[in-house]
């Protein structure tokens, strides 16, 4: 049961009770009051037809009397006007029909007097001379006595009918209706009840709103707005400006959800941010990983290229200093020597591609000195630039001023760029053009570390070019040695393994970026160092 109807239906059974009761008890007073002075106004005309009719009877007048008697009864209102004489036979009546009846003693009307064996002789009492009785016709009425005594003049007067002993001679009985008066009973008593019953739903009603505006809306909204709550709404504000209990209810309950919903935020920041640094570290984990399978697949092979190329590389150089004898001794424009030509030319290429294996296999340590990169990339690209190859290539350069000297061995470095030079190059058999940028940046783990204002601490090389681009099955394999995509001859697919081999020893990184088609772009990160480093070491330029 609502709040509202538990307040409303006690107070309605209050009002109801105390509006019935009070009801009850003015519908009694006024009943009492109307019969008192019923009473007493027919008492009074009892007594004036008594004293009006007494001339006429004392001078035995009696058609005045009955005249007089038909006058009163014929009045609105009387029941009936009588005389009686000792005996109880009506000597007069205004219902002409009752004359000469003898009236029963035991009734009510009489009963008063002839009670006992011997009839009171005098009655004074008023109440006892007044009685209600209901008449036939469904309404009360109201009847009293006067008892006429028989006086001196009586019983000296000329008709002398009357004893001197005789006390008393008879009585007058009048009676009134009281239809009327009973009528503006039940009419106070039925404006009571309407007055009661409209009042009672008026304040219930008025009591009913009030509980509604200032208790069941709060709690109302108060109650919807924890279902949100649960639902996991939290913007839930209740708009209050009531001073009271509920008002600060509901203020503090606003002031809780917003704690709430605070409090949830920061978590789930920290939720987000907590997937980020795992989202990093898988990557760099799934890197590291990565790195390490690629430097175990590069030494094994690198072991095993030491051991082919070292076997190799002695009876090839007898094949190819022997040869260079032969071709010697041959007539200038003879067969054999173009054969034997072309047979030096072949062991020299495969003499190139052993030395090669073995510049990939050799655990050299670079040496390494503090040097422009700028520089070394220009001697780089001044190797390249005028070759076939990179006629109808466009080199743009990109370098930021302020890149710092960085460690590094320099022919390795230049054998690098010269493969990433050469690899664009071939990519590009149309023409396009080449983009080399440097940039100092800060590493992820310095960022990490230091946040915002942490110095750049390592330089990053990149070498876009607008070639051919690499298929994605290919981009993981591009790294491992004797991965060629060029047909047979043109590639040994040792360029990009040596190169990655040379700039982990550097400490850094050589990541690839494509889009089929569309291009490459190779990225060198290469740690800047510390001031520290430097000591001891001089700029290879001389800058
Ligand atoms: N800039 C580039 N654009 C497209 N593909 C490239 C590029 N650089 C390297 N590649 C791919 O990587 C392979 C391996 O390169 P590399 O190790 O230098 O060997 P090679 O050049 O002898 O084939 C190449 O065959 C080529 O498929
Ligand atoms: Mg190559």
């Amino acid at each position: 049961m609502s709040l509202r109807l538990r307040l409303v239906i006690p107070l309605a059974c209050v009002l109801i009770a105390y509006g019935g009761f009070h009801t009850y008890l003015t519908a009694r007073s006024q009943r009492e009051e109307i019969l008192t002075e019923a009473t007493a106004s027919t008492l009074r005309l009892a007594n004036t037809i008594r004293r009006s009719t007494r001339h006429a009877m004392l001078e035995s007048r009696r058609e005045d009397v009955h005249k007089m008697i038909e006058e009163v009864g014929a009045q609105e209102g009387i029941e009936h006007v009588r005389i009686l004489n000792k005996q109880g036979v009506i000597v007069y009546s205004a219902d002409p029909s009752e004359i000469n009846q003898e009236v029963d003693r035991t009734e009510e009307a009489c009963n008063q007097c002839h009670k006992a064996e011997e009839p009171l002789e005098s009655l004074d009492e008023k109440s006892k001379r007044a009685r209600e009785f209901p008449t036939n016709r469904g309404y009360r009425a109201l009847a009293a006595i006067d008892v006429i005594y028989n006086e001196p003049s009586c019983s000296s007067a000329a008709c002398h009918v009357h004893p001197e002993s005789q006390n008393l001679l008879g009585v007058v009985d009048v009676g009134v209706s009281l239809e009327q008066a009973d009528e503006r009973v039940a009419q106070t008593t039925r404006n009571a009840v309407v007055f009661g019953c409209v009042s009672t739903v008026f304040i219930c009603g008025l009591v009913g709103l009030f509980i509604y505006r200032f208790v069941s809306r709060p709690v109302q909204r108060l109650l919807e707005c924890t279902r949100r709550i649960a639902r996991g709404d939290l913007n839930c504000a209740i708009q209050t400006t009531s001073d009271d209990e509920i008002g600060q209810l509901a203020r503090s309950f606003t002031n809780m959800t917003e704690d709430l919903r605070k409090a949830r935020v920061q978590l789930s920041d920290w939720a987000h941010r907590l997937e980020e640094e795992v989202e990093n570290k898988t990557r760099d984990l799934t890197l590291a990983q990565a790195q390490i399978v690629r430097s175990e697949k590069l030494s094994s092979i690198g072991l095993l290229a030491a051991g082919v190329a070292h076997e190799l590389n002695s009876p090839l150089m007898g094949i190819l200093t022997f040869a260079q004898l032969v071709a010697k001794r041959m007539p200038g424009d003879s067969q054999e020597k173009r054969d034997l030509e072309v047979i030096v030319t072949q062991t020299d290429r495969c003499a190139t591609i052993i030395r090669q294996l073995l510049d990939f296999s050799r655990e050299r340590p670079p040496e390494k000195k503090r040097q422009d990169v700028h520089v070394v990339l220009e001697q780089a690209v001044a190797l390249v630039e005028r070759q076939a190859l990179f006629l109808n290539i466009e080199i743009e350069r990109d370098f930021d001023p302020d890149v710092p000297p960085i460690l590094m061995d320099t022919s390795q470095m230049q054998q690098v760029f010269l493969n990433l030079l050469v690899n664009a190059g071939e990519a590009m058999p149309d023409g396009g053009r080449l983009t080399i940028r440097t940039r100092a940046t800060v590493s992820a783990a310095r960022a990490e570390s230091k946040a915002r204002q942490a110095a750049p601490d390592q330089v990053e090389i990149v070498l876009r070019d607008t070639g051919t681009g690499i298929p994605p099955e290919n981009i993981d394999k591009i790294f491992d040695p004797f991965f060629t995509s060029k047909d047979v001859g043109q590639g040994t697919g040792l360029g990009l393994a040596v190169s990655y081999g040379i700039i982990e020893q550097h400490g850094g990184t050589l990541d690839v970026e494509s889009t089929l088609g569309e291009g490459a772009a190779f990225t060198i990160k290469l740690p800047a160092g510390r001031s520290g480093d430097e000591s001891g070491m001089k700029r290879e330029d001389g800058k």
